[in-house]
């Protein structure tokens, strides 16, 4: 079954087909970054107009790329939230357009379930999702059932890291620079808050972090004294790390599950990405990263979960809404 499976939530627009949700024919994408960087983060009106300049070009090119023809298509995918509702809007009216043209079947996806499908991996197993806008862990028991241990209940962990980066003159998303900044720097010469366990041990916090680093700046500015950039960055990272690290430990310990599984851009992390595989060859588990180019947003993600979907009879018909916020567990559209 080959689906065409557009992504417009955010400042990527992607359209790939993949087959079976699992082998990907191709995977074109038009990212924004650039532009937006301008204004030191995502305008969501130019996002928007940049997804309807950008998509029925990348649909031509997916087809020209594979030399697939409209008639080997069998179903449309689209991701229908959570994300910049103008934007996520571009993607679901091209695709219901799309569907109706061609006279087949709609599949909306969510776009963090999206984040969740990984070609290689077969459920059950634990996915820790830590993206500019979204930071969970989730129990995925089945391609379209899951559960969700715990989240952020604040700022996502990327907003965070790319806040941060700004207030250190990096350029907009920050996190990367702040990343590489990192590992020259000494992450003891700052002391920075942990987020407590609350009620629920998985759920996280961000936002005192965020503000005690930037605290932190504001005041040696004050004083005029110099920041030791490197030091800094270290010991933010560190910070979120010992933030999310501690979870999936325990989400490994209480569930039994020994696959884990981690996405979204700041899975690039390289001090998160050392603690996970430290903490998980502790307790025999085995980690799957995607390679860094699946690890933002992407079409192939959208198709290769819409197959699940499909699969699961969620389809949609030419009702289908946008939404900028949506549970992952799926509601009835
Ligand atoms: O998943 P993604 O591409 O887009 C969504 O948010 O859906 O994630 C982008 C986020 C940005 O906040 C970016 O700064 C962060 O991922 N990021 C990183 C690194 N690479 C990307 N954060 C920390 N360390 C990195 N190496
Ligand atoms: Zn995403």
């Amino acid at each position: 079954m080959n689906i065409l499976s557009v992504e417009s939530s955010c400042d990527e627009t992607a359209v790939a087909i993949v087959r079976d949700g699992r082998e990907v024919l191709t995977d074109c994408i038009a990212s924004q970054v650039d532009l937006h960087r301008l204004y030191g983060g995502v305008v969501p009106e130019i996002a928007s107009r940049k997804h309807i300049e950008a998509i029925y070009g990348l649909a031509d090119q997916a087809l020209i790329n594979t030399g697939l023809t409209r008639d080997d298509i069998d179903a449309v995918a689209v991701t229908y939230a959570p994300g910049l509702i103008g934007a996520v809007l571009v993607g679901v009216n091209f695709a219901k357009a799309a569907a109706f043209a061609m006279d087949k079947p709609l599949i909306p996806v969510h776009h963090i379930r999206g984040h969740i499908a990984y070609p290689d991996l077969e459920p059950p197993f634990l996915r820790l999702v830590v993206s500019g806008g979204h930071t969970m862990i989730v129990n995925v028991l089945d391609y379209t059932k899951m559960e969700i241990l715990g989240t952020s209940l604040d700022d996502a962990a990327g907003e965070c890291f790319d806040k941060v980066a700004r207030v250190l003159g990096m350029p907009y998303p920050g996190g990367a620079a702040l990343d590489k900044m990192a590992q020259t720097g000494n992450e003891h010469t700052y002391s920075l808050p942990r987020s407590k366990p609350g009620e629920n041990p998985y759920n996280m916090s961000f936002s005192g972090l965020k503000t005690a680093a930037l605290n932190l700046i504001h005041h040696a500015e004050q004083l005029g004294e110099e920041i030791r950039i490197p030091d800094l960055c270290a010991a933010f990272s560190a910070a979120v790390s010992d933030t999310l690290v501690p979870r999936v430990e325990l989400a490994i310990r209480e569930t039994g599950c020994k696959k884990i599984a981690v996405a979204g851009g700041v899975a690039a992390n390289s001090r998160i990405r050392r603690d996970i595989l430290a903490a998980a060859e502790k307790l025999g588990a085995q980690v799957y990263m995607p390679p860094l180019k699946l690890c933002g947003d992407n079409g192939a993600m959208i198709g290769a979960q819409a197959y699940y979907e499909y699969l699961a009879g969620n389809v949609a018909d030419m009702s289908l809404n946008a939404y900028a916020t949506k549970s992952i567990l799926g509601e009835a559209l």
